[in-house]
């Protein structure tokens, strides 16, 4: 799909980090973006930066999605392209201290990265679908994984399982939305420089880097953002998990 001033889009955790990286690619090519991110104060700030909107949304609510998908679509008609990038990264051990992994932390986890995703992806491809072709498709998903879902180390047994759920579903529901022509990847991150990361001290972003065998640093976001826009340029990309991680592979801690 070709991406120009005649393409709407949605991306989720759209006020921060990848998220913040892939609006600005696409406002770049002159697209309509709703950012929908639970962050109002951020997002909107940033949305005036660059000529994107805001709906406040929080991934998880079934409701608030409708509502922020209704007002978007509002604004600047069926969007072609969702990109999902809200998550969460809170670290704990399956028994920490004694103590078992605090059910509601895993769960809160799996709501907003694997639920939240599905929640989105779902409520976008039902418009997508009752829209007319463009050329050969009509719209595009893109979720965010990690390559947590493969190698997750020690104290990412939820998010490993949320991103390994992301990993999972992204084939099965390009199959399901296959014969509407509406295409389904996701990426799987490596460690990049987001606020996720750089919330970290020096000497652990460091640690990080230099486990990288190449390039020895930090993925910058406009290299997720470069990578979203050629999936959705690229017709022939659908049902899969394409790693971005300068061969990183995860120790086990
Ligand atoms: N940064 C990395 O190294 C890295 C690596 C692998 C995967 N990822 C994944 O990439 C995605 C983006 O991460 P980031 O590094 O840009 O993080 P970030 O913290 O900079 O941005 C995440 C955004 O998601 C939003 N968000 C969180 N929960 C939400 C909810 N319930 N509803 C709506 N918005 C919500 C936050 O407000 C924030 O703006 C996440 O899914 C993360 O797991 C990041």
């Amino acid at each position: 799909m070709q991406i120009d001033e005649h393409i709407s889009a949605v991306v989720t955790g759209g006020a921060s980090g990848l998220g913040a990286a892939v609006v600005a690619a696409l406002r770049a090519r002159g697209a309509a973006v709703a950012i929908l991110d639970r962050d109002a104060e951020r997002g909107m700030v940033f949305a005036r930066e660059v000529g994107a909107t805001f709906q406040e949304t929080d991934v998880t609510d079934a409701g608030s999605v409708a509502s922020a998908l209704g007002a978007a679509r509002g604004a600047q008609g069926q969007e072609r392209i969702c990109v999902n990038c809200a998550g969460i990264a809170p670290a704990a051990k399956t028994v920490s201290r004694g103590a078992a992994h605090d059910l509601a932390l895993f769960q809160s986890v799996i709501n907003v990265n694997l639920v939240g995703s599905f929640n989105v992806a779902s409520q976008s491809a039902a418009g997508m679908v009752a829209a007319d072709p463009l050329g050969e498709e009509r719209g595009v998903v893109i979720h965010t994984a990690s390559i947590a879902a493969f190698e997750g180390q020690m104290g990412q047994a939820a998010y490993a399982a949320s991103k390994g759920g992301i990993a999972g579903l992204t084939l099965p529901m390009a199959r399901d939305l296959a014969r509407d022509g509406v295409r389904v990847m996701a990426i799987a991150p490596g460690i990049f420089g987001t606020p996720m990361v750089t919330s970290m001290s020096q000497e652990i972003q460091d640690g990080l880097a230099a486990g990288i065998p190449f390039p020895q640093r930090l993925g910058d976001p406009d290299e997720f953002a470069a990578l979203a826009l050629h999936i959705v340029e690229n017709a022939f990309l659908n049902g899969s998990v394409i790693r971005l991680d300068g061969a990183t592979r995860l120790t086990p801690r």
